[in-house]
């Protein structure tokens, strides 16, 4: 058996992985990834990326039939959904991306290993390469980014043909006229709204009491199951999915709401109750690293396991199961391994789930903030309504809030539902990150007329004077008038 040996060899070609695999060569550290199915991992090929095309394709698709003519834009017959089509757009979407990923790695000088690796000891690993052999691979640090995948429930085994997964999800190729979407998080609403742009008749079926609890503001997310209801998605709370059949082409999918059975039919179900970490594979626990009771590998700070040569990052290491967490943990442990002192100590992770309108958020939640102490908060609001790049854009649903300590004016969260909420994020992580005060935010000259000045008039209505909207009490506004950039 061949053997190779590396300064730092990463498991799992995810955002994680990769990333930490470029750093790492950029360190100068002789680095090794081992992948066993797509550069890029869940992510570029079945994730984030192949779902934004096809939401965006969604999207444009609803925007063309409920705004065009509201513009003035006539389509003469109709626009046709062409999902076998769509399907070959998305993959070359996915494949440009995973292309790139690979140029990158070998530009980096990144050795690039195919194959599924298990761990033999501490300091090795044994790969069944993807051409039919087997390596063992030596190192002096490992980083495990074998990420997650999607929970089954009890009677529901995914085929990927009635049953899907999100991965089935997102390879529909045909116009289905129904769907049952159990589960209402990031993935079933994400896809959800994405199959009811298309025109599939929608039922999401939730086990809890609301949509994204937990996950997402919750006045943000009635904006959100407003929209939901008025393009005809069904939505089942407090609902539990017992069991399915097959009849005919379809699925017949039998609900309990409420003490009462009820039988749902559809050409499919999708079940996206979530995901769980990778870590009963690649024999992790079998050379002693750590899990907790949630199947995460347990690390510290630096993403270190309680074997010190082997670190863990993304899905696999502990929420958020979010790309750019998954990004940012790599870059750090190759820099820790490269011999920089480096740390998680991030404030936010920002969020976004890319439902209609979009819901993106940074920072604590009103119940976050009062449960970490901050008793006396300014709250202020914005309505995309009354900003004229949203009304020329026909995207007027939603709002901007910020929440900010009463007293010392330093921004605690940023909740945002409505259009580009997904890219007007960034401004509020920042403003968290380095401790900004409201007065930052609302001082700072955004450009006119975009959507980002909403940003803007939330910070003066936080601090109790936005102009366009009117603020009461008016005393209110004189007293909170910002203060000078210390
Ligand atoms: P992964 O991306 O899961 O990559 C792990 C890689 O390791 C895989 O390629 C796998 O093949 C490989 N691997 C596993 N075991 C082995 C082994 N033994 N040997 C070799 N290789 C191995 N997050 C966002 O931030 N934004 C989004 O919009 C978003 N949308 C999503 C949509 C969907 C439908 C899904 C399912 C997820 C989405 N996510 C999104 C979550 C995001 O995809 C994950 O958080 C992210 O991919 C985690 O990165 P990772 O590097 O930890 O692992
Ligand atoms: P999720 O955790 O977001 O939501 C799962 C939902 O299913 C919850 O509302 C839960 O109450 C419900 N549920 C659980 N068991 C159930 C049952 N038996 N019957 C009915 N409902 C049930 O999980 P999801 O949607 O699978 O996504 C997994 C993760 O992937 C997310 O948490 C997120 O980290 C990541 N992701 C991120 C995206 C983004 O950043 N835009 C998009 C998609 C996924």
């Amino acid at each position: 058996m061949a053997t190779q040996s590396f300064d730092v060899v990463v498991v799992g070609a995810g955002p994680g992985g990769y990333v930490c695999a470029i750093r790492s060569a950029q360190m100068g550290l002789k680095t090794a990834i081992i992948e066993r199915e797509y550069l890029g991992g869940v992510c570029l090929n079945v994730g984030c990326i192949p779902s934004k095309a096809l939401i965006t394709a969604g999207h444009f698709l609803h925007k063309m039939q409920h705004d065009a003519p509201t513009m003035g834009l006539t389509i003469n017959g109709d626009v046709k959904v062409d999902m076998k089509q769509m399907q070959v757009w998305k993959k070359s979407v996915c494949d440009r991306m995973a292309g790139g990923v690979e140029a990158l790695l070998k530009g980096n000088t990144v050795t690039i290993i195919r194959g599924e690796a298990s761990f033999k000891s501490t300091t090795e690993l044994a790969v069944k390469t993807s051409a039919g052999g087997t390596e063992s691979i030596t190192a002096k640090n490992f980083v495990i980014a074998t990420g997650s995948r999607p929970i089954e429930i009890p009677g529901f085994a995914f085929d990927e043909k009635l049953v899907c997964s999100s991965t089935g999800g997102l390879a529909i190729n045909e116009n289905l006229q129904s769907a049952v979407v159990i589960g209402g998080g990031y993935i079933g609403l994400e896809i959800g709204s994405m199959l009811s742009n298309f025109g599939t008749k929608v039922t999401v079926v939730e086990a809890s009491k609301g949509l994204l609890v937990g996950l997402a503001d919750p006045e943000c997310v009635q904006v959100v199951a407003r929209k939901l209801k008025k393009n005809g998605v069904d939505v089942m709370l407090e609902a539990k999915a017992k069991s399915w059949k097959k009849s005919g082409q379809g699925v017949e999918v039998t609900v309990e709401v409420g003490g009462k059975e009820q039988v749902l039919k559809a050409d499919k179900v999708l079940v996206t109750v979530g995901r769980r970490p990778n870590s009963d594979q690649a024999n992790i626990k079998g050379v002693g690293i750590a899990i907790d009771d949630k199947g995460f590998v347990k690390v510290n700070a630096q993403r270190r396991t309680n074997v010190s040569n082997i670190f863990a990052i993304g899905d696999i290491a502990c929420q958020p199961m979010l790309a750019h967490k998954a990004s940012h943990e790599g870059v750090m442990v190759a820099e820790i391994i490269g011999g920089l002192k480096r740390a998680y100590e991030v404030k936010t992770v920002p969020s976004v789930i890319f439902v209609d309108p979009e819901i993106a958020a940074a920072g604590m939640t009103e119940d976050e903030c009062k449960a970490a102490g901050y008793m006396d908060l300014k709250i202020g609001k914005f309505p995309f309504a009354a900003n004229g790049r949203a009304v020329s854009l026909l995207e007027t649903d939603g709002f901007i809030k910020i929440i900010a300590d009463a007293k010392s004016h330093i921004v605690l969260g940023v909740h945002i539902v409505g259009p580009e909420a997904s890219n007007l994020i960034s401004e509020a992580a920042l403003a968290i990150e380095m401790g900004a005060r409201v007065e930052d935010i609302a001082l700072t000259i955004h450009p006119h007329p975009t959507l980002g000045e909403t940003m803007m008039e939330a910070a003066e209505a936080t601090l109790g004077h936005a102009i366009h909207v009117i603020q009461k009490p008016l005393t209110a506004a004189k007293s909170a008038a910002p203060r000078a950039h210390a």
